[in-house]
């Protein structure tokens, strides 16, 4: 049987990443086989196109991002995602496309419809379920901080982050069967008690 396909999605800091352990656990405990991975950078080409896309010394205009964020996710979705889901096992990716229409489509002011339209042409897969964890930008962005070093995007200004929290919001609004939002404003434990729901509803389908 095809495996599930689960992507997490959120702004800057917003606590995603330190989930991915407790789907894990949880997966875990029902024997599920699964692999976790992430974009922009799966793979030997990924690698190289992530480094592209986050260095600061990078001017990238914004069609230009688009199309390496698409090129990242179409070799990712070859070279990964589905043959792992055609052998069963389920996948994890923290970001997939939902972060293009966030980014480049609301912080980066781009045509939604040329957003379609590439994923249309590319036949990308939709998630079977999408996670959003959705938190003020500005507590966001004071927990991005706390790491080393920011890069292209953590450095734009606040209006940015707003814009991608915004889009975030609505497609889970228009889509919310497969976008579940958890509210990540509150304390670790609280986080992780309304991931392990999400996933354990999800599990009972
Ligand atoms: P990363 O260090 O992986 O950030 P995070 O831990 O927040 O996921 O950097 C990935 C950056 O790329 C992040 O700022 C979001 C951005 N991005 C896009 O702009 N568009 C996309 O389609 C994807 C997948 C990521």
């Amino acid at each position: 049987m095809r495996g599930k396909f689960i992507t997490l999605e959120g702004i800057e800091g917003s606590g995603k990443s330190t989930s991915l352990k407790d789907i894990a656990n949880t997966l875990d405990k029902k024997s599920i086989d699964y692999i976790l991975t992430k974009e922009p950078g799966s793979g030997s080409l990924g690698k190289d196109l992530r480094s592209l896309l986050l260095s600061n010394d990078n001017k990238i205009s914004s069609e230009v991002e688009l199309l390496l964020m698409m090129a990242d996710r179409k070799n990712h979705l070859d070279s990964l995602i589905i043959p792992n889901l055609n052998n069963g096992k389920w996948v994890i990716s923290d970001r997939y496309l939902d972060s293009t229409y966030a980014y480049q489509g609301g912080g980066r002011n781009m045509d939604f419809a040329l957003i379609d339209e590439l994923s249309n042409s590319l036949n990308l897969p939709a998630p079977d379920l999408t996670i959003l964890f959705d938190l003020p930008v500005e507590i966001a962005l004071e927990r991005a901080k706390q790491r080393a070093n920011l890069d292209r995007f953590e450095k734009e200004p606040i209006d940015f982050h707003n814009r991608i929290r915004n889009i975030y919001k609505a497609r889970a609004e228009e889509d919310s069967k497969r976008i579940k939002i958890v509210d990540s404003s509150v304390s670790f434990q609280e986080v992780k008690d309304q991931v392990v729901y999400i996933i354990s509803q999800f599990l009972n389908e």
